[in-house]
């Protein structure tokens, strides 16, 4: 079986584009595949973010996990930084990695951008994230189109180890969905959908209520022109409207563009197509909410599933570039 391997970090509140670009991949992945989806708690650190709300973001994204469709029986769920080999490989790939390699990765540049004290966890971020996914042996790892450079670097960081020091570890690749990939901000159309921003009008939530999706469909920045056609260079606000319905409704952009004139149609449909694609995963949470120990009892056994693989990969590299065993 396939193995698959990817990570979310739970640094704020689950939103659309984590949804549409990930876990709706993260679930379908499930049949059929050996799958590890893990809270990447590490990759929180890399950024300011209080330890209180890091541990209360880091249980509440366990428990989307679950909501989202996720099944612990089929799945491994777990913590990153319950799985003490993360770290551990993570030092052996910062001395395969180059300096040169990492400066040019574009997330770290805009994140860098500006900042007076870079943190060095923010500059070495990709070889952790290449940690995560080579302990694992993954062949597939589903993310949104803004991780695609991050496993380049991850199949570079491979490929590199393997010749230096032989055979250790697969050469993953990303699985990046046709539609959806990049859901960008109701408000600012020009960036992408994200936790970190400061756009509340702009981000749809996972558990949002059904009349806050309403009313930020609605209020979503579109274009003065009127012309229903999608043009994600020309009319990104509307592009994005577009794809979205593509994506809740199953069909194709343009047919969805064919199948309106005026953009307030396509925004109560939109509205009413995402409520819905989201009420079985708000139900779900409100269930799992009452039921704290069960989201604890698959953190543990997850733990312990993914250890059982990581360090076995561990071992093998540590042996591999000359280390004692
Ligand atoms: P993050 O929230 O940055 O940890 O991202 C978790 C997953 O969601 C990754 O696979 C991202 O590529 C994906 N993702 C995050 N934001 C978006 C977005 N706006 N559109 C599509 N995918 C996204
Ligand atoms: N860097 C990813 C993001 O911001 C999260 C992540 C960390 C990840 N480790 C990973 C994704 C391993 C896939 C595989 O979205």
């Amino acid at each position: 079986m396939q193995r698959v391997f990817s990570g979310v970090k739970p640094s704020g509140d689950f939103h659309l584009g984590n949804y549409i670009g990930a876990f709706r991949q993260w679930v379908a992945d499930q049949e059929g595949h050996d799958a590890f989806y893990c809270v990447v708690d590490l990759h929180a650190l890399t950024e300011e973010i209080d330890p209180a709300y890091l541990r209360q973001k880091s249980f509440d994204a366990a428990l989307n996990l679950l909501a989202v469709g996720l099944d612990p029986e089929v799945s491994t769920i777990f913590v990153q930084s319950h799985v003490p080999e993360h770290t551990r490989l993570t030092w052996l790939l910062e001395c395969t990695a180059t300096m040169g390699e990492l400066r040019r990765m574009t997330q770290f540049k805009a994140k860098a951008h500006g900042q007076e004290a870079v943190r060095v966890g923010l500059f070495t971020y990709p070889v952790l994230m290449a940690a995560d996914i080579l302990l694992y042996q993954a062949q597939r790892v589903p993310v949104g189109d803004d991780q695609r450079q991050h496993l380049e670097l991850t199949r570079e960081l491979a490929q590199r180890f393997n010749n230096r020091y032989g055979e250790t570890f697969v050469v993953p690749e990303a699985a990046v969905p046709e539609v959806g990939a990049r859901v960008m901000d109701l408000q600012h159309p020009e960036r992408k959908m994200s936790k970190t921003i400061d756009s509340p009008l702009g981000t749809i939530n996972v558990l949002d209520e059904p009349s806050e999706i309403t009313r930020k469909v609605k209020k979503a920045v579109t274009d003065t022109d009127g012309e229903m056609r999608y043009a994600p260079d020309e009319k990104p606000g509307l592009a994005n409207l577009l794809s979205l319905m593509a994506v809740a409704t199953g069909r194709k952009v343009d047919e969805v563009a064919a199948g309106y004139s005026r953009y307030g149609d396509l925004k109560r449909d939109l509205a009413e197509a995402l409520v819905e694609m989201l009420r079985p995963v708000r139900e779900r949470a409100a269930a799992l909410a009452s039921e704290p120990g069960e989201v604890e009892a698959v953190l543990r056994a997850g733990a312990a599933r993914a250890h059982d693989i990581a360090s076995v990969t561990y071992a093998r590299a540590a042996e591999a570039i000359g280390l004692l065993s």
